[in-house]
């Protein structure tokens, strides 16, 4: 038979030394046994035998195989360049190894890793091939999905700005990914790196704390976590959070500790601005109820008949102080309760523009003519937009207001609009005392008053123009000082029409 007759010739061939010991029939037994797909061919690389997980491994039967040439496999997905490599190397008698892309008889495509021997006689001729293949489709393509989630997890890593580590507990060194380095201020990753040097950027004020913990996780062996402030390469203090778990080798004993850092400032900081903004609603609500109590026995005692002219001076004084408290505790509660759900909501509802701000003028005009300051509206064509009333009218009254407050005697404050697409601009020009350039930048900072203000005797507190910010803000729109010299200041505040 051809097939058995192929398979004794190559068994002489490769047993020389053993064929006489060992009988040819367990070498042709031995080959079909194996696992691995064994193909033979003549030096023309005509198939001349294959074993059983060949046929397995390619759909092609022993007869089906016979006479053909290898390329019956050829998948076209394999460059030529492989082919032409592998064709030098077996026929200069060497071993050629490597993974091909073959298509099995039903069109399946599969990865194959495969090795060819040459069979060269005693003359030194290459008289046969033999072929082992292995079927690694699974292999790869597993590998190809751990390098997927791998590369899935260094992205959530990356872009999550999340440092990793791994720590050896026995000389305490450890493995960083370059984020961790660059948590601490390191542009690139150091050559080397231990807990003592992680312990030397925390601060002094928190080191005993983190380190307390990281000994008591080491005698427990429970997780390590834990927020601290670090002091980072170039002087930064930052804050930073971070959680290591422990590796427990088969003995039982800890190894390593796997873990994870992150740069938490900025939540800090949020959190800090929380906790300031419950602190002043809290207190300013606090301060409410004795201010209204003065307040009224002021009143009483002003009323009684029973205060001389002097003390009436005294009272009026008094009273002037109060308004002022009275005006700070509202901007305070109105500052705390931005951004807070229940009360710094927008309500909106549709107001007209003209109508609303003569309400607000005329509110204005006792305050100017103490002045003798001339308020000039000037009406827009008449239309509607869009806002929350009750914080509209505290902005156009802070910035009227200060128009008059920080204008000249005898001066004059001119508001006009502009209606441009969706967006109306509301200006407010005064002749005062103006805003030096570098300060324009400060003025809508919380408490910020400028020199000249503070000599002013109107008693302010500075927060009117950040509580006119943010109300524009919270409208979509805007604040701004359009020009501003020691001849006068334009603050313009742009608006969108909004759904009527
Ligand atoms: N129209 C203006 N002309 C000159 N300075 C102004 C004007 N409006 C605001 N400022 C300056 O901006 C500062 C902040 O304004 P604001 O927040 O309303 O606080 P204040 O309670 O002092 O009025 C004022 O103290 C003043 O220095
Ligand atoms: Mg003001």
């Amino acid at each position: 038979m051809k097939k058995e007759s192929s398979i004794v010739k190559k068994t002489k061939n490769l047993s020389k030394n053993i064929g006489s010991i060992i009988p040819e029939s367990i070498f042709y037994a031995a080959l079909e046994a194996t696992a691995n797909g064994v193909v033979i061919t003549n030096k023309k690389g005509e198939i001349e035998w294959v074993n059983g997980a060949f046929t397995e491994l390619t759909g092609y039967t022993f007869l089906e195989a016979i006479g053909k040439n290898p390329k019956i496999l050829k998948s076209w997905e394999q460059s030529d360049d492989v082919y032409k490599n592998l064709w030098s190397t077996i026929s200069a008698g060497k071993v050629w190894y490597g993974e091909i892309v073959n298509k099995r008889k039903d069109g399946k495509l599969y990865i194959e890793e495969m090795t060819i021997s040459p069979v060269v006689e005693d003359e030194g001729k290459v008289t046969h091939f033999i072929a082992i293949k292995q079927d690694i489709t699974s292999r790869r393509l597993a590998e190809e999905k751990l390098r997927e989630s791998e590369e899935r997890l260094n992205f959530a890593m990356n872009t999550s700005h999340t440092g990793v580590w791994d720590l050896n507990l026995l000389d305490h060194t450890a493995f960083r990914s370059l984020e961790h380095d660059r948590i601490f201020g390191y542009p690139k990753l150091l050559p080397e790196w231990t807990y003592e040097m992680f312990l030397d950027h925390v601060l002094q004020e928190d080191r005993e704390e983190v380190s307390s913990r990281f000994n008591y996780a080491i005698n427990n062996k429970s997780d390590w976590s834990f927020e601290c402030r670090i002091r980072r390469v170039d002087g930064e203090i930052r804050w930073i959070w971070a959680t290591g778990r422990h590796h427990i080798n088969k003995a039982g004993a800890l190894q390593s500790m796997l873990g994870i850092v992150q740069d938490i400032t900025e939540q800090k900081k949020a959190e800090q601005e929380t906790l300031k903004t419950e602190f002043i609603a809290d207190a300013t609500h606090e301060l409410r109820t004795p201010l209204a109590i003065i307040r009224g026995n002021i009143d009483l005692l002003a009323r009684s008949g029973l205060s001389s002219s002097g003390q009436n001076e005294k009272i009026n004084a008094i009273n002037g102080e109060i308004e002022h408290l009275t005006e700070l505790l509202s901007d305070l509660t109105l500052l705390a309760s931005k951004g807070n759900e229940a009360y710094g909501k927008i309500n909106l509802e549709k107001i007209n523009l003209n109508l609303f701000l003569e309400k607000i003028v005329k509110r204005c005009e006792i305050l100017a003519s103490k002045k003798n300051i001339s308020i000039n509206f000037k009406k827009s064509p008449d239309f509607s937009f869009c806002g929350d009333k009750v914080y509209l009218e505290k902005l156009f009254l802070n910035i009227i207001k200060n128009a008059i407050t920080y204008g000249r005697e005898k001066g004059k404050v001119t508001i006009s609009s502009i209606l441009e697409n969706r967006f109306f601009h509301i200006d407010v020009a005064d002749n005062g005392i103006g805003i030096k350039q570098e300060e324009i930048t400060f003025i809508f900072d919380r408490f910020y008053r400028t020199k000249e203000a503070k000599s002013n005797k109107h008693k302010g507190s500075g927060l009117g123009l950040s509580i006119s910010k943010w109300v524009s803000e919270a409208h979509g729109g805007e604040i701004k000082v359009l020009e501003s010299s020691p001849k006068g200041t334009t603050f313009r505040i742009s608006l969108p029409l909004g759904e009527i």
